[in-house]
């Protein structure tokens, strides 16, 4: 069963290259994200792993953990973590799980057989500190993801949790913000200070409200 958003992010137990996790209780109270990896030691992966490792403190300073999964087996991750260190001038700083038996592949529903019936697609899950699930991606196995969008995703799920703002196409951290539609135009002035631009009635912008 496809995984939605707002869903419950399934919980699981599982071997981890640091060690054995239960899912939730290793989320905490925090934001996380969830990726999967087609197979150990494939060269695309091999620079999406190098690269969230090195992008790891810009998800740190977000509050935000984050773990991957593959499922061949905790010695072949270990090994492959030695080749991503290698290739990628990098230091693995994030777990990767070891999913032989397919259980979290079949509860995040992450082998697509129509695609490949064996290993799994691209799918990042980012699940919030309620433990449900706020974004869902599915990428083919020939293309890396983009993890600068990932953060960029992070940043407008965060804000958009504690201010009544949505964010446009392309948005950056910084860039103005919309005032959601539900927001009456009465109260605009008291909930956004930094002054407000009405191009249409249901189009209106603000300066982002945390910067
Ligand atoms: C890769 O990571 O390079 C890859 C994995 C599976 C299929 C195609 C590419």
């Amino acid at each position: 069963m496809a995984i939605r958003l707002g869903d419950l992010a399934p919980n699981f137990t599982a071997q981890t290259t640091e060690g054995e996790i239960d899912f939730h209780q290793w989320l905490g109270n925090g934001w996380g994200i969830l990726f999967s990896h087609p197979r150990d030691y494939t060269p695309v992966c091999t620079t999406e792993l190098g690269t969230a490792s090195k992008m790891k403190a810009e998800f740190d300073q977000r509050g935000v953990k984050v773990i991957a999964v593959s499922i061949d087996p905790i010695d072949d991750h270990h090994g492959w973590i030695c080749d991503i260190n290698e290739t990628q001038g990098t230091k693995m700083n994030f777990p990767i799980i070891a999913d032989p038996t397919r259980n979290v592949a079949n509860l995040y529903d992450m082998i697509h057989p129509n695609a490949d019936d064996t290993a799994t697609v691209r799918s990042v899950f980012i699940i919030g500190p309620d433990k449900k699930i706020k974004l869902t991606l599915t990428y083919p196995a020939s293309t890396g993801r983009n993890f600068l969008e990932l953060l960029r995703v992070i940043d407008s799920l965060q804000l958009t949790a504690k201010f009544k703002v949505a964010t446009p196409a392309n948005w950056e951290d910084g860039q103005d913000c919309i005032i959601v539609t539900a927001v009456k135009d009465a109260d605009v002035p008291g909930l956004f200070p930094k002054g407000s631009r009405t191009v249409k009635p249901y189009l209106r912008f603000t300066p982002q409200p945390n910067r």
